[in-house]
C-alpha cells in the first residue's frame, strides 16, 4: 500500500492532509524518515508520525478514569473535553458510550463502534451501572427501599427503574448504587427526590466492565477482549 493512502485510512485524513504530514518530515517508517506518499508500506512496516505507531486499527474500546473538570462532550467553553486525555494519533469516529458529569469521576468508556455503544446506552438494554456516592446528609432507613421502588423524578413520566443500594459507610454518607438505566443527572435527581444532595459521584462499573484499579484519574487502557464481548452478553 502507498504511504500516503496508508496515512488516510489510518489518520483519517484527506489525501492532500497526508501530503502535508509527510512534507513536515515527522513521519518514519521502520525508523527511516519518509516524505514521499508513493513509498510502499507492508503489513510489517512499523509506520510512526510525530514518533507514535500509526496503525490500521480495527474498532477501538477504550476505558478511561475520568478527573474532576472534563466534559463527556466537546468543549464546553469553561471545560476541555475528555477527548484531550487520549493520546491516539487517530480519532476518527471515536465518541463517548455514555455520559458523567463534568464533577463526577470514574468509569467512562470509549470507542469508534457505534453498535456496541448503542447497546450501553440504549434504555431497552438497561445496561447496569454502578456508583459510589456521597451525600451531604445522612442515609436514611427507607431509602433502599425507595430505590428498589422507583422514584418519581421531576419533569420525568416514568419512574426509574428498581434500583440496587448497598451502605458502605454510614459516617461518611458513603453508599453504592447500581441504576438500570441513564437519564440525565439521573443520580443526583433520585436523590435530591428523597429530600438529600449528592456531593461526590464515582462511576465503578458500566455492565460487567469494573474500572481498573491501577488507572489514575486522567489514565487510559484498552479493553481486554472478554470485556468488548461482555456488553453482548
Ligand atoms: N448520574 C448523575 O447524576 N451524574 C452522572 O454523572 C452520572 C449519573
Amino acid at each position: 500500500m502507498r504511504l500516503d493512502k496508508f496515512l488516510c485510512d489510518a489518520l483519517g485524513t484527506t489525501r492532500k492532509e497526508a501530503t502535508q504530514i509527510l512534507k513536515s518530515g515527522d513521519v518514519t517508517v521502520d525508523g527511516q524518515s519518509q516524505k514521499s506518499g508513493a513509498f510502499k508500506v507492508s503489513e510489517t512496516s512499523v509506520v510512526e508520525w510525530q514518533e507514535r505507531e500509526v496503525t490500521l486499527s480495527g474498532p477501538r474500546y477504550i476505558m478511561l478514569f475520568k478527573p474532576e473538570g472534563f466534559v463527556c462532550s466537546h468543549e464546553d467553553g469553561f471545560n476541555q473535553t475528555a477527548f484531550v486525555l487520549l493520546d491516539e494519533a487517530n480519532m476518527r469516529g471515536l465518541h463517548f458510550a455514555g455520559r458523567l458529569d463534568v464533577d463526577t469521576t470514574g468509569l467512562v468508556l470509549i470507542t469508534d463502534d457505534g453498535q456496541w455503544s448503542h447497546r450501553i446506552t440504549s434504555p431497552k438494554h438497561k445496561c447496569d451501572k454502578t456508583y459510589r456516592v456521597w451525600l451531604a446528609d445522612p442515609i436514611q432507613p427507607d431509602y433502599a427501599e425507595k430505590l428498589a421502588q422507583g422514584i418519581e423524578l421531576r419533569n420525568e413520566r416514568d419512574m426509574t427503574l428498581p434500583a440496587q443500594m448497598e451502605v458502605v459507610d454510614e459516617a461518611e454518607n458513603e453508599l453504592l448504587l447500581t441504576i438500570h438505566e441513564g437519564k440525565y443527572h439521573q443520580v443526583k435527581r433520585m436523590f435530591a427526590a428523597l429530600g438529600n444532595k449528592v456531593i461526590g459521584l464515582h462511576r465503578e462499573r458500566v455492565g460487567d466492565i469494573v474500572l481498573d484499579d491501577t488507572l489514575e484519574p486522567g489514565e487510559y487502557r484498552f479493553l481486554t477482549e472478554d470485556e468488548v464481548a461482555s456488553i453482548w452478553k
